[in-house]
């Protein structure tokens, strides 16, 4: 986890500034390391998740249309419940606020999972390997970035 520097949003930005498990889980943020898809249905039971999809974001699956989508998903927001995201393949990059309004970058690879606290402004974005397949689960809401 680095803090974020200007740039190609895909690229690294590694700050040389690292923050530990810990700082994320002041953030609220919740990380998991879950090799089977199964333990990710069990971790959104528990927690009362009524939604899911699966998205690919990529070239090959998006066309033409891939570099305004990744775009998209790179605009701050936030959301009023937590969210579930969960990379089944490929990586990506989640940034998040932290309280003194430096963007953390979170890569996540095959198998991790995080849960984004409600109210915690975020974005996504591939790395420059350009795929990224993720579960996304929202308690509420039928889909989200
Ligand atoms: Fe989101």
């Amino acid at each position: 986890m680095t803090k974020l520097l200007q740039g190609d949003q895909r690229q690294p930005h590694d700050s040389g500034r690292s923050v530990d498990p810990d700082y994320l889980q002041k953030l609220g943020v919740i990380y998991h390391s879950v090799p089977e898809v199964s333990g990710v249905d069990s971790i959104a039971t528990s927690r009362n998740y009524k939604n899911r999809d699966e998205i690919t974001v990529s070239p090959e699956k998006m066309g033409d249309i891939y570099e305004e989508k990744v775009k998209s998903f790179f605009h701050e927001h936030l959301h009023e419940d937590e969210e579930i995201r969960y990379i089944l393949d490929g990586a990506g990059y989640f940034d998040v606020r932290s309280e003194g309004d430096d963007w953390v970058r979170i890569w996540l690879e095959k198998g991790d999972l995080i849960i984004l606290p409600p109210g915690i402004y975020h974005r996504f974005t591939t790395d420059e390997q350009n795929v990224s397949i993720a579960r996304r689960q929202n308690r509420y809401a039928k889909r989200g970035c």
